[in-house]
């Protein structure tokens, strides 16, 4: 099934703009809504990196989300068949790294292979630095490393939804980083272009 829209008025074409206006017109087709995730996952891609029992790890991820400022609460949707489950599961912890476009190779291979009989932060030549208050390491390459503390696994078993509260976080003074936003299908969106409307926007912390 397809639905599309008359031309829109004139006045609307100002307000919304060109592109805007050709997307109200675009016909639009079904789509499966198993599929929908390549809409919603807002990305960045982040590494998750772990450490637990002498062993260190880390799992490509784009399943995520905000939930609160402060406590400044992340949920993770981690599946029970990645190695890295049970590592932040028993330990408790983690970093959520953020990968720029250079590192969009390593990203898939980390996401593409298990680190339950590798060592990836070796094959994949990535720098492991100490975290302040988490035995995770921090992944020097990322331009942010968030540590975090697993704040409430009730949504663990049914789930995979882990919700960390970042306890410590170090951001790298980089105009427009070009994070990675994944769309499904090999598909990466590259982010880089800032657009300042700080007078539009009202309320504290929006
Ligand atoms: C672009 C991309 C996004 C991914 N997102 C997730 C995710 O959100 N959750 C997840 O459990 N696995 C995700 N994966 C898959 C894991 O990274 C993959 O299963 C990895 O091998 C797990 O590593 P581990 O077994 O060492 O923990 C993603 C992989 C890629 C390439």
């Amino acid at each position: 099934m397809h639905y599309s829209l008359p031309t829109a008025a004139a006045s609307e074409e100002d307000l919304t703009g060109r592109y805007v206006s050709a997307v109200r017109r675009a016909a639009k087709r079904d789509f499966p809504v198993a599929e929908i995730r390549r809409f919603l996952e807002p990305g960045p891609i982040v590494l998750v990196s772990s450490a637990w029992k002498g062993e260190r790890n880390v799992m490509t991820m784009g399943w995520h989300m905000m939930l609160e400022f402060t406590p400044a609460l992340v949920a993770c949707c981690i599946s029970d068949r990645d190695h890295s489950f049970e590592m932040v599961r028993q330990s408790r912890e983690c970093v959520i790294n953020i990968p720029t476009v250079e590192l969009v190779h390593k990203v898939i291979e980390i996401g593409n292979v298990t680190g339950d009989h590798m060592d990836k932060f070796r094959a994949f030549e990535l720098t492991s630095a100490s975290a302040s208050l988490v035995k995770a390491p921090l992944i020097a390459e990322c331009y942010a490393n968030f540590e975090c503390r697993l704040k409430d696994d009730r949504l663990v078993s049914e789930y995979g939804l882990f919700i960390w509260e970042v306890v410590h976080a170090y951001v790298a003074d980089i105009k427009d980083p070009q994070t990675l936003h994944y769309r499904g299908d090999g598909e990466f969106m590259i982010a880089g272009h800032s657009i300042d409307l700080h007078k539009e926007v009202s309320g504290k912390n929006m």
